[in-house]
């Protein structure tokens, strides 16, 4: 029998069909709130830790107080995710400043919304992991403050778009010729055997799978670097990766319709993509992570 899909609302599990949230909801009107996507493997919360410290940190910035604490929060989504079935899942929750009459200034006493639901989590198909995506790079028109996971997602929504309307996967943001990141992940670049991803900072979001490739690769004598990428660089590279809880590490084999490197996966990327895959696979048969 098909197991019903529970969400978690304001402190309920519920059938999803029978979840719904205020039209006043300053989430739908504002797009006033914040959001993690955490990925969950053979059951387990991957990098909970990590992603609840950056909500943390998104929740101080949009200054809403903490509705639950990490204890609460690794509960629920436990919950959650058990109850949707174990296994390999991605676990959304969004925290929105909740339901007032439409006004742009905060709303006193108001209490947030917090939502959490899971979906099946996909491995990408090989296919498209041998032959890479292809991307490509367009003006930041974003705002100053991309380092906060905001809800409110329209230009990442239209590069995104924007790049599929041109049979692209993904599209690369550049600021003043500077790499960001990309509309739904981090980006990496190979040159000479070394990898370099743009320094943290308010043009990018900082992407826990970033922070654990950088980790992985300082732990297997990969030469890594956190510094600029300028456009130039990024055409000129050996390869080119991007990053995110739910797609892991992506080859780029083409930019602006033309190849990376060779034009196919590369090397550095098929061994990080190992060391990942074996960390992961050490994190779903423990559920511990070494730190
Ligand atoms: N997005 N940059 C942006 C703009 C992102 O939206 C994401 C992830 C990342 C990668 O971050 P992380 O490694 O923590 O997933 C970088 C998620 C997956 C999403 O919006 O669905």
């Amino acid at each position: 029998m098909q197991r019903t899909k529970l969400v978690y609302l304001n402190g309920e599990f519920l059938p999803a069909d029978q979840a719904t949230v205020s039209v006043l909801d300053r989430g739908f009107i504002f797009g006033d709130g914040v959001y993690e996507v955490i990925p969950c493997y053979g059951g387990y919360l991957f990098r909970l830790r990590e992603h609840l410290e950056r909500l943390d940190a998104n929740l101080v910035a949009i200054r809403i107080a903490p509705p639950l604490s990490h204890e609460k929060w690794q509960h629920v989504l436990q919950e959650l995710v058990a109850s949707n079935g174990g296994g390999d899942q991605s676990v959304y929750l969004q925290i929105t400043r909740g339901v007032a009459p439409r006004d742009h200034a905060f709303p006193a006493r108001t209490k947030p919304t917090v939502l959490a639901m899971s979906n099946p989590l996909q491995p990408l198909p090989s296919e498209l992991l041998a032959k890479g995506i292809s991307a490509i790079t367009l003006d930041d028109f974003r705002w100053q403050q991309c380092n906060i996971k905001a809800i409110a997602l329209l230009p990442n929504i239209l590069a995104r778009q924007q790049a599929l309307d041109v049979g692209a996967g993904e599209a690369i943001f550049v600021r003043d010729g500077a790499v960001t990141e990309g509309a739904a992940s981090n980006v990496f670049l190979v040159k000479n055997r070394e990898i370099t991803t743009p320094p943290k900072g308010p043009y990018l979001l900082p992407g826990i799978t970033r922070d654990l490739v950088l980790e992985l690769a300082a732990e297997n004598q990969i030469r890594n670097h956190e510094s600029t990428i300028r456009l130039d660089d990024l055409e000129q590279g050996d390869e080119i990766w991007l990053t995110s809880s739910t797609k892991e590490i992506v080859p780029v084999t083409q930019l602006n319709g033309k190849p990376v490197g060779a034009g196919r996966p590369g090397p550095l990327w098929a061994r990080m993509l190992t060391v990942f895959q074996d960390y992961k696979q050490r994190f779903r048969s423990g559920g511990y992570e070494a730190s």
